[in-house]
């Protein structure tokens, strides 16, 4: 076990008696602002040798606590374990008061005080469960029984797992309680208008909020209120709850919050000025006006419009409070972003599924004639169930009162998608099950009208945390090109998929699951259902993030896909959709020509903020060529055959050293389609807001009959 006794920092460990400070009455024990703890003593690992400036490396961002130092005993991640104790001190003060969090393990991830060798009080952090906050919050021990006597603070890191680490800082005996936070704080509001105005602060303190009607709970999710000026504000429709008196509650907010009070009502959701236009705003990809987005949910055409719903957190800029945002477009390009479709309930968050239009009113939430629109998701509650909703317009959604339709199979059972299966004339529901032995399985359901759910069929996963098919499953039939027959493809979250045959019962996989894209920054990709036109079309979340933004993520643009044969089976191609040319604002064609290292770039002249590139070339086999997007690479390297995009590189088979590329980019991400749609590429990036330039150029070998077009796009918004 390792020691670490340092030299006494006058600064670091401070007598009750030597330093009091501004505020009568009160004493600093410790705010660990010095390079070194002094002359407490760390044993074990977790504790380094002296505080943390914040964070540390793999850990969530940390904050709450004072000035630039903290205890962090997460030093070697949660593995890590040891203590941290003070020298001895008199009590001599009412109180001690701290920041504390992290674990909130008894006896392992604990700060305890120490009298006579005993642990007399003790405090933990407050996580035991993955997710949770890194941020440190104010307790208090009364020690006034034990005035007059010597004590030691002792910070304990005894557990090795999740959350297995404390943090500490800014302990102080003092004899008056700083103000306490308010609990259970209300206000009335007249719902005159149609939104409620909630005052966002990203990073802020987290509080959980409830709009309430007498004792009706409307509404409920966590927020970071602002307290000063907010980072942006975000809408809530009170539109059914007109003219009502409405009580706004939160559960526990700091001393004198202004957090409640700030929240307003208004009669448009959002200013006019400036959104969509924002620095990190993606233009040629949907984000949500607010918030958070990541899967997209429910695709699906309908009554002459493309739906997109998606995981939503309309609330703040990272995970949490899934409710099921929404989107119509005309053309799969131009989206245009309706109010909330489904909201948290007693059954749980609103977490991922699908939608299809029932045309025969199998489930008789049919009208006059109208097919119902049909949504099927999961309720995150405990347990996970799945549920369905219904609509006749596109625009409300009635969640169907029978729910749940499929009880819980196993905890995690999640992201049912649906699709008619016209063979045996009944729905088919893919859901991805996590049997309690760790087995990642894509289940088989069936049913005659949505209602009413019977298991069929199980594809098995992989043992001990493999990734077969985790999460989001679709399960979808496509023909082969070339006349080569139809297959049926089975893929997963992270993009990875089976090729098979499907009875309408069992999916049977005939090959070695692929890879679906060599990228960085992409999951749960879903296809639409209904389109009119037979093509398979999909859209994945594209994990950009837009640091600073009222809004965070965005998703990939919309893709056809194929099935064609390769010399590892039949595989998985995709295209941008055609739509997507109705962007090009201007063009440029070049080549054929040959390219050597220093010859003449062939995107010469070539300006644009929004980029469509395509290019073909052939290439040596030690060849490497090198595109640059505004300051963003995109190489090809054909000795390694590898593509490196921005700070991403991944394998990319090229026979015969035909290269074709497609390339676009946006505001903060970039997509490379490549080989037929073979290769894929969806990458989170940058570009230089001071640059407009592309160029090319080969860095090594040479590129031959070098030809293609670079289009400079418009913005995708707002809808048209
Ligand atoms: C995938 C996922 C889904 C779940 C949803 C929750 O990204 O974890 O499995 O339904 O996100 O937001």
């Amino acid at each position: 076990m390792r020691k670490s006794r340092q030299a006494p920092a006058a600064l670091v460990v401070m007598g009750l008696v030597i330093v009091v400070s501004a505020r009568q009455g009160e004493a600093l024990i410790a705010d660990y602002e010095g390079a070194t703890y002094g002359e407490w003593v760390a044993e074990g690992t977790a504790f380094g040798t002296g505080p943390a400036k914040g964070t540390l490396p793999g850990q969530m961002h940390v904050s709450g606590f004072l000035g630039k130092g903290l205890v962090n005993s997460f030093n070697g991640g949660d593995a890590a374990t040891g203590t941290l104790t003070s020298p001895p001190f008199t009590v001599e003060r009412t109180y001690i008061t701290f920041l504390i969090g992290g674990g909130g393990w008894k006896e392992k991830t604990c700060m305890n005080l120490l009298v006579d060798g005993r642990v007399v009080r003790t405090a933990t952090g407050p996580n035991v469960v993955p997710g949770g906050s890194e941020e440190l919050a104010p307790g208090s021990w009364d020690v006034s029984e034990f005035i007059g006597k010597q004590a030691q603070i002792q910070i304990v890191d005894d557990a090795t797992g999740g959350w297995g680490h404390i943090n500490v800082d800014q302990i102080v005996a003092t004899d008056t309680l700083p103000p306490q936070p308010q609990k259970n704080v209300t206000r009335e509001v007249a719902a005159d208008k149609r939104w409620l105005l909630l005052p966002v602060k990203n990073g802020g303190k987290k509080c959980k909020v409830e709009v309430r009607a007498g004792s009706q709970v409307l509404r409920f999710f966590d927020i970071e209120l602002a307290e000063g000026e907010p980072d942006w504000w975000a809408p809530l429709d009170v539109g059914a709850w007109r003219g009502q008196a409405l009580t706004l509650w939160a559960d526990k907010l700091p001393a004198g919050s202004k957090g409640l009070e700030q929240v307003r009502l208004a009669d448009e959701a959002l200013p006019k000025e400036g959104f969509y236009e924002e620095a990190l705003r993606p233009q040629l990809h949907f984000s949500a006006r607010c918030g958070w987005l990541n899967d997209p949910n429910g695709l699906v055409f309908y009554n002459g419009e493309y739906h997109l719903f998606f995981q939503h957190n309309p609330y703040g800029v990272n995970w949490g409070n899934m409710h099921w945002g929404h989107a119509v477009s005309k053309d799969l390009v131009h989206w245009a972003e309706l109010g909330e479709a489904l909201y948290p309930d007693a059954l749980g968050p609103m977490f991922s599924g699908s939608a299809v239009v029932d045309h025969a009113n199998t489930s008789g939430f049919g009208r006059d004639g109208k097919a119902p629109l049909v949504l099927v998701y999961t309720a995150a509650g405990n347990p996970a169930t799945q549920c369905i909703a219904w609509s006749l317009d596109g625009r409300t959604f009635i969640k169907y009162e029978g729910n749940p339709v499929v009880k819980n199979i196993t905890g995690g059972n999640r992201d049912p998608k649906v699709f008619w299966h016209a063979p045996t004339k009944r729905w088919i529901m893919a859901l991805y099950v996590e049997r309690p032995d760790k087995l990642h399985t894509v289940e088989l359901l069936a049913s005659p009208d949505l209602r009413e759910w019977a298991a069929v069929s199980a594809v098995p996963g992989d043992r001990g945390g493999g990734h077969y098919l985790y999460e989001c499953p679709d399960l979808f039939e496509l023909p082969v090109a070339g006349g080569a027959g139809r297959r049926w493809v089975l893929f997963g979250a992270d993009g990875q998929y089976a090729v098979g045959a499907f009875d309408g019962s069992t999916f049977k996989p005939e090959a070695e699951r692929l890879r679906g894209h060599g990228g960085s920054a992409y999951y749960a990709a879903q296809t639409f259902s209904d389109l009119p036109d037979g093509r398979r079309v999909l859209i994945g979340w594209l994990r950009a993030p837009s640091p600073g933004m009222p809004f965070n993520q965005c998703m990939s643009l919309a893709q056809e896909l194929g099935l064609c044969h390769t010399s590892r089976g039949v595989s998985l191609t995709r295209r941008p959709v055609r739509e997507l040319e109705a962007l090009r604002e201007r063009s440029q064609s070049f080549g054929p020509d040959g390219l050597e290292p220093g010859g003449k770039d062939p995107l010469d002249g070539f300006e644009a903020e929004l980029v469509e590139l395509r290019v073909a070339c052939e290439l040596t086999p030690d060849a490497v060529v090198a595109v640059d997007l505004r300051g963003v690479p995109v190489r090809y390297d054909m000795a390694k055959q590898e593509l490196t995009v921005a700070r991403h590189t991944t394998a990319w088979p090229v026979t015969g050293g035909k290269l074709a590329l497609i390339v676009y980019l946006d505001r903060t991400c970039v997509e490379v389609f490549s080989q037929d749609g073979l290769l894929y590429a969806p990458v989170a990036a940058l570009p230089d807001p001071g640059l407009k330039k592309a160029g090319m150029a080969v860095e090594k070998g040479a590129a031959r009959s070098v030809r293609g077009e670079a289009h400079a796009l418009r913005s995708a918004w707002p809808a048209r």
